[in-house]
This record gives structure tokens, sequence and C-alpha cells, in this order.
């Protein structure tokens, strides 16, 4: 047993880190492989992987000088005393702005007494994709209702209520918000605003039998531009970006699961739905079925917008399909018709089959995006209790929710 945690992540290095999608893609999704050393860490298909990140060393850099700060400088933060350009790049979230920063600005822009429109100036000048000096054009975020040259009025507005504070930040990081405003801040002043910088955590993509020693994951980068300026997640650009294959040390630690497990029994058939980066556990399922010599069938659903760019681990896939280990393969390529086809189309598609395989106790896993995909399969499968079930809505509403999830704990989940 290993004892590293969040608080003592282990130092791990990362062997590979390439990119799964096709040229072409609109995305960058990436494989990444961990060396778990001599950690002694170990993990069961199902888990996850806490990745501690670091913030990108250009907006560390920015910070300091548009507040005019010496990087050198001392700070104690909840880790310890240390320079103030490695507070600022490991201890804290800076990549992107919270409400209390914004909040501060109430105090801050009162007793500046700064005019905006001197930094309007400034922005247009550096290229920013508004021009002040156009009549109504105002910096996005700022709506026209707000005077553009009171500075106490703007920031009134934009904390007037959550939604609009939620909007400002959206497109926002704190060196956007210090030039829009000219504001200035001591270190210290600025660390108790910020949030501690907080793990991600990643669905494991391998099984350990299959892989001794190592860990891998599918990870999807998260990059999106405003005002002219990159930016993105701090964990994924942090992998993709900045960390040195087999260099760079990368704090990690496992995050064990108690319900997204396999069936103990190896007969029994599983259904896994996993589009997009979606797929990683069923990839680790895979593996630890064919390494068991599970007897159940395997049947995959996966998606993404095109199978030309996004059919990650094709020729693993491929591989157990022709082994007869992968007993169904089901894809929902959503961009490559002019209709979006999605997990939960197909899976009503087969709406028969899938009801004969709960009927024979098949258990069903669900791994992606929480928001919109899995609340969408949850209602296709209530849709194929009511259809090839024969039930009322309330019974395969009880029999999908209460039945299969609660009680016999088979319709198991992994979604975020
Ligand atoms: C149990 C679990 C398992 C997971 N497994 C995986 C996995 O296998 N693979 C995977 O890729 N991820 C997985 N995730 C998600 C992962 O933990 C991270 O949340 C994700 O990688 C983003 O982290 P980040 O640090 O790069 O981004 P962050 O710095 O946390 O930024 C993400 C935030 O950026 C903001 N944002 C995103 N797009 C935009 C935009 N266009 N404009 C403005 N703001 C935007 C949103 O507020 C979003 O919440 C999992 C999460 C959980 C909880
Ligand atoms: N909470 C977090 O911190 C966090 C961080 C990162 C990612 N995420 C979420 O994780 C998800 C995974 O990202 P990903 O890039 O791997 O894949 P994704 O964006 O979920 O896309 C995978 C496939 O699902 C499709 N899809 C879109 N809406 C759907 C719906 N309602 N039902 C079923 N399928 C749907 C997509 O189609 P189209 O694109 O053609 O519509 C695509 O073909 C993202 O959706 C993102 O929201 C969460």
């Amino acid at each position: 047993m290993s004892n590293w945690s969040a608080k003592n992540p282990y130092d791990s290095k990362i062997t590979e880190c390439y990119v799964l999608n096709g040229k072409g893609s609109k995305k960058e999704t990436r494989h990444i492989v961990f060396d778990l050393g001599d950690s002694g860490l170990d993990y069961k298909v199902g888990d996850a992987l806490g990745v501690l990140p670091e913030n990108p060393p250009h907006i560390v850099e920015e910070l300091i000088e548009i507040q005019g700060w010496d990087r050198d400088h001392t700070v104690t933060t909840h880790k310890g005393e240390k320079d103030l350009y490695t507070a600022l790049k490991k201890d804290f979230e800076v990549h992107q702005a919270n409400k209390k920063f914004v909040q501060s600005l109430a105090n801050k822009v009162v007793s500046s007494g700064m005019n905006i429109s001197m930094s309007i100036v400034k922005r247009s000048r550096n290229g920013v994709d508004w021009n002040a000096e156009e009549e109504g054009d105002l910096p996005p975020g700022l709506t026209t209702s707000m005077p553009s040259d009171d500075p106490t009025s703007q920031v009134k507005a934009i904390l007037s209520d959550a939604k609009e504070i939620e909007n400002y930040i959206w497109t926002r990081d704190y060196v956007d918000i210090m030039s829009e405003f000219s504001v200035k801040y001591s270190p210290e002043e600025f660390l108790e605003l910020v949030d501690r910088l907080k793990p991600r955590l990643y669905s494991i993509a391998s099984s350990h039998d299959a892989h001794p020693g190592f860990v891998e994951l599918t990870v999807g980068i998260v990059r999106f531009n405003y005002h002219d300026r990159q930016r993105g997640g701090i964990t994924t650009q942090y992998m993709a970006d900045e960390v040195v294959v087999n260099e760079t040390p990368v704090g990690v630690f496992m995050s064990p699961t108690k319900s997204f497990i396999l069936p103990e029994d190896k007969d029994t058939d599983i259904i896994m739905v996993g589009p997009g980066t979606g797929i990683a556990p069923f990839r680790a399922f895979m593996e630890q079925r064919v390494h068991d010599k599970a007897t159940g069938k395997n049947w995959l659903f996966f998606g993404d917008q095109s199978e030309k760019t996004e059919y990650y681990y094709k020729d693993e896939i491929e591989g157990w399909m022709d082994s007869g280990d992968l007993y169904r393969f089901t894809t929902a390529w959503s961009r490559d018709q002019e209709e979006k086809v999605y997990v939960q189309h197909r899976l009503k598609e087969h709406g028969a089959e899938v009801w004969e395989w709960f009927e024979k106790g098949a258990y069903f896993y669900i791994c992606g995006d929480k928001t919109y995909m899995a609340k969408d399969v949850h209602r296709a499968l209530i849709e194929i209790a009511i259809e090839h079930g024969g039930m009322s809505e309330a019974d395969a509403t009880h029999f999908i929710e209460q039945t299969m999830m609660r009680e016999q704990k088979r319709y198991l989940r992994d979604v975020y």
C-alpha cells in the first residue's frame, strides 16, 4: 500500500502524450501514459487518476509584469514560504478569474480613481478585438447601458447579479481584468483572493494487469481564445504543452471507485456507452475482460464527431472485434451526415436487443459528458423499457432508476 494522495502526490513522469485525432479534426484528444515507477501505486479498472497541474508560464509572467511585482519576493502560501513566481505557478489557479476577485474591484476601482477610458484606449491599441474609438463599441461583457467612462458604474453593473459576474469572467482572466480597470494589488492581497490550486481527476483508460507499472488516460485538451489571447484548461494544457516527456515530474495520486466496477461474475454481459473521452474506462474494461478471460459478452457504444478523425483506439477495437472479445461495436458519428446521430439514437435503434440483454442481467455503464449526453442516454433507457418492456412511464422510470441503478447496482455511471 502506498500513501500518495492529493496532498502528498507521487512525482510521476509522462512517457507518452500523443494526439489521437486524425488530421483536420476540430478536437485535440490525447493518449497520455504515466510511469508509476517505484511508487507502489496500484489501481483497478474504473478508478480515476488525480493530476496536479501548474499554471501556464506566460500567464504567470504577464501577471507579474502587469502588476510590477518582484518575482523573487518571498510569500507564504498554504504550502509554505516561497518566491512569488513559484507560488503563482504552483499553488494557486491564476489562469481563470474568480468571483471573489471581481467583487474586490468594487473597492479597488473607487480607491484607485482610475479612468477606464485610459485602459480602453490602451487595449484597443494592443489589437484587442474591439475598438473604443468607434461609438457604441464597448468591451465584451459590458452592456451598452453602462457609461463607458465611469469604471465605478461599470463595476457596479458587473456585480449587479451572479449571472453578470459569470458572463464577465467567462471570457476574462486576471490579466484581462487588471488591464481593463488598471488596478493594482500587492502580491499578498492577490493571493488572498485567488483560488488554491486543485487537482483534476481522469478516468483511467488502462488495466494495470495489461500495463504493469503504468497508468494511461484519454484526455480532451481544453483550449479557447478570447480577446486575442489563447487560453484554456490548466491541467490539460499543462500536460499537452508544458510537460516534457520522460523529464518533468507531474504529481499524481489514485482516486479509487467503489461503484464503477466490473461485475464480479465474469459470465455477465456488459453494455458500455462512452462517446468522446467517455471511452477511457471502457478501453480499460476491455483490457481487463480479455486478461480475465471473461466469458460475458461486451457491447461498446462509441461516438464522436467524425469516423475519419475521432475513431480513437481503432486498431485495438478492431483487434477485439476480430478476436471476438468485443461482441458488438456500435458507433454514432455525429457530424458525418446532415442529421446529428448520437449514442442514445443508436441505443434506441437497438432497443429490442438492449432490452433482451437487460432481461438476462446485463450491466449498463455510461461515461462522459454529464450535462447533456448522460441525461439523454438516461431518457433513452426509460424509453426502451417502455417500448420493449411494455412498461408504463412510471414503471419504466422505477425500473431504470430504482431497480437497475439503486437495488441491483447494474446501471453505473462515471460522468463529469
Ligand atoms: C471522475 C472524473 C473523471 C474524468 N475523466 C476525464 C477523462 O477521462 N478525460 C477528460 O478529458 N476529462 C475527464 N474529466 C474532466 C477533467 O477532470 C477536467 O475537468 C478537464 O480535463 C478540464 O480540466 P482543466 O484543468 O484542463 O480545465 P480547467 O482549468 O478546470 O477549466 C475547465 C473550465 O474551463 C471553462 N471553459 C471550458 N471551455 C470554455 C470556453 N470555451 N470558454 C470559456 N470557458 C471555458 C469551463 O468553466 C470549464 O469548467 C473527468 C472528471 C471527473 C470528475
Ligand atoms: N466538468 C468538467 O470539468 C469537464 C471538463 C472537460 C470536459 N467536460 C465534458 O466532457 C465531455 C467530453 O468531451 P469530449 O470532447 O470527450 O466529447 P463530447 O464533447 O461529449 O463529444 C462526444 C460526442 O458526443 C456528442 N454529443 C453532443 N451532445 C450530445 C448529447 N446531448 N447526447 C449524446 N451525444 C452528444 C458530440 O457530438 P457533437 O459535438 O457533434 O454535438 C460528439 O459526437 C464534454 O461534453 C464536456 O462538456 C467536462
